[in-house]
């Protein structure tokens, strides 16, 4: 009789371990799911066409803007993906960046941009998932693109970083150095993740708080510059 509950309250718990575990699967395939629904660019579009751009600071980001203005290289190739209404490539452009490429797969985000700015010049325009971009640059610039990747594709994006960079490219720009609570994008980050993200690829020339964010980001965004090394940092890319 002892031996018949024992194995009887054996099975009870096994059973609970196995429904704690599909209920932990479920959950987490649906966090995963939700979070897709943020890589479609039909909802990106939809932000746009409904003015829920929240993100978008609606002028060029004063870090981003600083360094450039430092720098002479004016015939570098410079991509900013993500870029959205474009503020940034706007003020690149028309301060002599005249290589600079604004990819984004949001056919609004596109329109708007080309609506704004009609002298751009068209084939600049890349209106194609960033995932599927092939080029080289010498510049990649980050200004709240990130933080709208879902965390599962995230070694994707750092991969495509990289791949994007000729060596010795700059990663350059601002990630936000917290996570935030919404259900929705932006995600955030933390220095552990990018750490983890970034640093076996690049050379870290710069990564810290910010001192010129605009005010609502002050001390909340890192400015980074990594390099892309001549050589590869490890094996995983060679
Ligand atoms: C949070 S918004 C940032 C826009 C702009 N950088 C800014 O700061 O105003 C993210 C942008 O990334 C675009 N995006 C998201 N996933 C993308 C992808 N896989 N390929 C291309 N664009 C993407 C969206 O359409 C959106 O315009």
């Amino acid at each position: 009789m002892l031996c018949f509950i024992q194995i009887k309250a054996r099975l009870i718990s096994q059973n609970l371990q196995t429904n704690n575990f599909i209920f932990a699967k479920k959950q987490q395939n649906m966090s995963e799911q939700k979070e897709d629904h943020f890589l479609s660019k039909k909802y990106w579009s939809r932000q746009y066409d409904n003015n829920r751009t929240g993100w978008d600071i609606g002028y060029v980001s004063p870090p981003i803007k600083e360094y450039f203005d430092q720098r002479m290289d004016r015939a570098a190739k410079i991509l900013v993906p993500g870029a959205g209404n474009g503020w940034e490539v706007e003020y690149l452009y028309k301060n002599g960046w005249h290589n600079t490429y604004l990819l984004d797969f949001a056919p609004a985000a596109v329109q708007k941009f080309s609506q704004r700015f009609p002298d751009f010049p068209n084939q600049h325009i890349l209106e194609e998932n960033f995932f599927d971009h092939q080029g080289t640059y010498d510049y990649v610039v980050e200004q709240t693109f990130f933080s709208s990747i879902p965390r599962t594709i995230r070694p994707e994006y750092a991969r495509q970083i990289f791949q994007l960079l000729k060596p010795g490219g700059k990663f350059v720009g601002l990630l936000f150095n917290h996570e935030f609570n919404y259900p929705g994008p932006p995600f955030g980050g933390t220095t552990e993740e990018y750490k983890t993200l970034f640093f076996s690829l690049f050379n870290v020339k710069y990564f810290t708080t910010a001192f010129n964010s605009i005010k609502p980001r002050k001390d909340r965004e890192l400015f980074i510059i990594l390099e892309k090394p001549n050589r590869s940092k490890n094996n995983f890319l060679t």
